[in-house]
């Protein structure tokens, strides 16, 4: 099938190409973002292949559905970008890479963790500049701590599964209980009660009307003191500028972030010789007790190997007729 490929990077280039060998369809690969001033781009693709920050508003899938695109297939998980309602009506399938390496973004978001609590981003600098002292550095035993796990799904049970290894107690919050977390001894608690005993708070939710702004300036107000934050699901989990209210208090004692909800001007480009004019974000910058990675939790050779293969057999599926198993609906 004819694939036109947005937002492609050298690496997607090069496993998507990988990948394809055993499909065979025409690819295309384009580095703009999709958008309304690139939807054009798409004309004559029956399919279009967009990652977690090509927007997929109402104009855009007009666009899309008016160029001849019957098929969105979204190499990543979440698909919070795209109006499935829309994409509906207009006669478009919208396909996703709903597992690919649970391992790849749990073992992130436990290197932030780590990172934060060890204070390695800081270590790393002042070790560099000859700088030896232990001053500011000082961590916490993670042995014995409570981590309380916001979404127990593939991602989040991975975690429970880690931080259950390095001694944590477990807590957790979800409408579903997963078998898994339960036989490690997680606790399922209401979010509010998940905020006031975590000294970790980490997010593993997909990002839906409810639960955008899941932390806000109300659960920070319920936060255990110092509490360490991490968000590696979708920024917008996260009201950013409560967040930094909440650091300036105190109350957010370490934050480590792969995602932030206006990162779409940002991430996955090279803006070092440019000046960033989210204030926001810079403001962010300035803590000594956040690190923030620019989306890379799912960035391991494994998980790029199966979102590649996933996603052109996706695309396979849906021009055979077949249902590929990963349809997403309204
Ligand atoms: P999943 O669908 O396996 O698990 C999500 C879990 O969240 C489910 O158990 C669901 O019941 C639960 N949930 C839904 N609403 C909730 C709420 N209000 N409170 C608590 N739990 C709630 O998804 P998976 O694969 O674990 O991924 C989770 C999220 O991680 C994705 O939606 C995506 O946004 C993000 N992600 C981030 C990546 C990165 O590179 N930073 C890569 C892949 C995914």
């Amino acid at each position: 099938m004819k694939i036109a490929c947005f937002s492609v990077k050298p690496y997607d280039r090069e496993f998507l190409l990988g990948a394809n060998s055993a499909f065979g369809h025409e690819l295309t690969f384009l580095e703009p973002h999709l958008s309304r001033e690139t939807v054009a781009l798409a004309a004559g693709f029956p399919a279009v292949c967009v990652f977690v920050n090509d927007r997929l508003d109402r104009p855009v899938l007009e666009g899309l559905a008016s160029g001849g695109c019957k098929l969105v297939a979204l190499r990543c998980a979440g698909f919070n970008n795209v109006d499935l309602p829309s994409a509906a009506a207009l006669g478009i399938t919208v396909v996703r890479v709903p597992a690919y390496s649970p391992h790849a973004v749990a073992e992130h978001t436990v290197a932030l963790i780590l990172a934060l609590n060890r204070r390695l981003h800081r270590a790393y600098n002042r070790v560099r500049e000859g700088n030896f002292a232990l001053d500011g550095l000082l961590g916490f035993d993670l042995h014995g701590k409570v981590a309380g796990i916001v979404g127990t799904g593939k991602i989040g049970a991975v975690v429970a599964r880690i931080l259950h290894g390095f001694g944590c107690r477990l807590l957790a919050t979800d409408a579903v209980q997963n078998p898994d977390c339960l036989s490690l001894g997680v606790e399922y608690v209401p979010l509010h009660g998940l905020l006031r005993q975590s000294d970790i708070v980490t997010l593993h939710c997909p990002l839906t009307p409810q639960t955008r702004y899941l932390i806000d300036s109300h659960s920070i107000l319920e936060m255990k003191a110092g509490a360490m934050l991490i968000n590696t699901g979708r920024g917008a989990l996260v009201e950013t500028t409560a967040v930094i209210e909440g650091l300036k208090r105190g109350k957010i004692g370490y934050l480590g972030l792969d995602v932030y909800e206006e990162e779409g001007d940002l991430f996955f480009e090279d803006l070092s010789s440019q000046v960033i004019q989210d204030d926001v974000f810079t403001r962010l910058l300035t803590f000594p007790n956040v690190l923030i990675t620019g989306h890379q939790a799912f960035f391991t050779r494994n998980a790029l190997e199966a979102i590649a293969t996933t996603t052109l057999a996706n695309v396979g599926a849906f021009e055979g007729g077949r249902p590929s198993g990963n349809e997403v609906r309204g």
